[in-house]
C-alpha cells in the first residue's frame, strides 16, 4: 500500500525544524536550524528574536526538507505541527506555515503536543511496550508521565519551580559557560574526580514532583561565598556536585514510578535526555530492576520535527485530525 509520509513542523522555542517521516519510523528528512548562535549573545532565548528568526528561515527549511527527502508535495499524507506548549509567537510561525501547506495541498492537519513529540521520539528507534513510564526532562519541562496505553498520558509528577534544563543553564551561566550550559556542565561533571556536596530535593516521601530552584540557589550561594573569601571553586567540582544531586533525584523518582506503576519500559525524553551522566545512572538502575531503558539518539533528544511527525503518525492512524482554525496554545495540556 501507499506509504504514509507526514511533513512536520516544530517552532516552539529556538529551533526551526521541518521533517518528513515515512510510516511513523523512517526519517526521510529532519532539518534542524538552531538559533543558539543568535541567542548566545543574550545568554538565553529572547522570544521576539526567536519569532523573527523562525519567519526568516521557515520557507527555506521546508524546501530543504523536500529536497533531502526526495519527496514531492503530492506524495504527502498529512501536515503536522507543534501546537504547544512553547513561546506563543514562535509556535504561531510554524502553525501558519503548516495551515497554509495543509490548505494549499488539501491535506489533513495534525496538531501535536510538544511533550508527546519528545516521548514519541523513542518510537522512531524503539518498539514501545505499555504500560510505560516516561521521564521528560528539557529546558521547559520536568515531568514523570505514565502511559497506560498509546496516546494516554497521565502526569504523575512535575517540577514545582525550575525545569531541570533551565537549572542547568542558569548554573552554567554562573560558571561563565556558553549558552546553553547543559551540555558543558555534563562534560565538566564527567571529567571531575570529586564533586561539591549539594542538597537533594526529595520533597514529600510519596511525591513524584521535583524542585530545582533550591539546588540552583545553593550552587549560586556557594560560588558567591567562595568569591567573597577570594577563593574560587573548581568549576568541574561544582558541575559534578550539581549534576550528582539532579541525577540522584531524577533517577530515584523515575525508578520508584516504574515499580509502583508496573512499567514494562522506562522512556527517557527531552533535551536533558542527552545528558551522559543521567543516561549512565538510569541504565545501571534499570539493569538492576530488569526494566529496559529506552532513550532516543542524542540528535532526537533536543527539539526536532521528526519527533512531532512520529507522534502525529499515531494520531493519523486513529483519525485524530485538527481543524484549519487550529491555533497556538502556549499552555496546552498533555
Ligand atoms: O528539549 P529541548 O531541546 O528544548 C526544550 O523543549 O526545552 O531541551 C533543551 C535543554 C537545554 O536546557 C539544554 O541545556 C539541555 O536541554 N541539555 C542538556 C544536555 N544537552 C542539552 N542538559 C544537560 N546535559 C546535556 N548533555
Ligand atoms: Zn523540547
Amino acid at each position: 500500500s501507499k506509504p504514509i509520509n507526514i511533513l512536520a513542523i516544530e517552532t516552539s522555542c529556538d529551533e526551526t525544524s521541518v521533517a518528513i517521516v515515512q510510516n511513523g519510523t523512517t526519517i526521510l528528512a529532519n532539518v534542524v536550524s538552531s538559533q543558539i548562535e543568535t541567542h548566545k549573545k543574550f545568554g538565553g532565548v529572547v522570544p521576539e528574536v526567536a519569532s523573527r528568526q523562525h519567519v526568516e528561515s521557515i520557507t527555506l527549511i521546508i524546501e530543504e526538507a523536500f529536497a533531502q527527502a526526495q519527496v514531492r508535495p503530492a506524495d504527502l499524507s498529512a501536515i503536522a505541527v507543534t501546537q504547544g506548549p512553547g513561546l506563543v509567537g514562535a509556535l504561531l510561525i510554524g502553525i501558519v506555515a503548516a495551515k497554509s501547506l495543509a490548505y494549499l495541498l488539501d491535506l489533513p492537519l495534525i496538531g501535536v503536543h510538544h511533550i508527546a513529540g519528545h516521548i514519541y521520539a523513542n518510537q522512531l528507534v524503539h518498539e514501545l511496550e505499555y504500560p510505560l513510564v516516561s521521564l521528560v526532562v528539557s529546558g521547559g519541562h520536568t515531568e514523570l508521565v505514565y502511559l497506560e496505553a498509546e496516546g494516554s498520558f497521565r502526569i504523575i509528577g512535575q517540577t514545582r519551580d525550575d525545569a531541570v534544563g533551565e537549572a542547568y543553564d542558569k548554573v552554567g551561566r554562573a560558571l561563565k559557560l556558553p549558552y546553553p550550559g547543559g551540555p558543558h556542565m555534563d562534560r565538566l561533571a564527567l571529567a571531575a574526580e570529586e564533586g561539591v556536596t549539594f542538597p537533594r530535593a526529595w520533597l514529600e516521601p510519596d511525591s513524584y514532583d521535583f524542585s530545582f530552584s533550591g539546588l540552583k540557589s545553593a550552587v549560586l550561594a556557594a560560588l558567591n561565598q567562595a568569591n567573597m573569601k577570594g577563593l574560587s571553586l573548581e568549576p568541574q567540582a561544582v558541575a559534578k556536585g550539581f549534576q550528582d544531586s539532579v541525577i540522584d533525584v531524577l533517577t530515584g523518582k523515575a525508578m520508584r514510578a516504574v515499580q509502583e506503576y508496573g512499567a514494562k519500559q522506562l522512556l527517557l525524553a527531552g533535551g536533558v535526555a542527552a545528558n551522559q551522566g543521567l543516561r549512565q545512572q538510569l541504565a545501571v538502575r534499570c539493569t538492576e530492576s530488569g526494566v529496559p531503558l529506552l532513550a532516543p539518539p542524542l540528535s532526537l533528544c533536543t527539539d526536532n520535527a521528526a519527533m512531532i511527525a512520529a507522534a502525529a503518525f499515531l494520531k493519523w492512524q486513529r483519525g485524530q485530525f485538527s481543524a484549519l482554525d487550529l491555533t497556538a496554545d502556549p499552555q496546552l495540556k498533555l
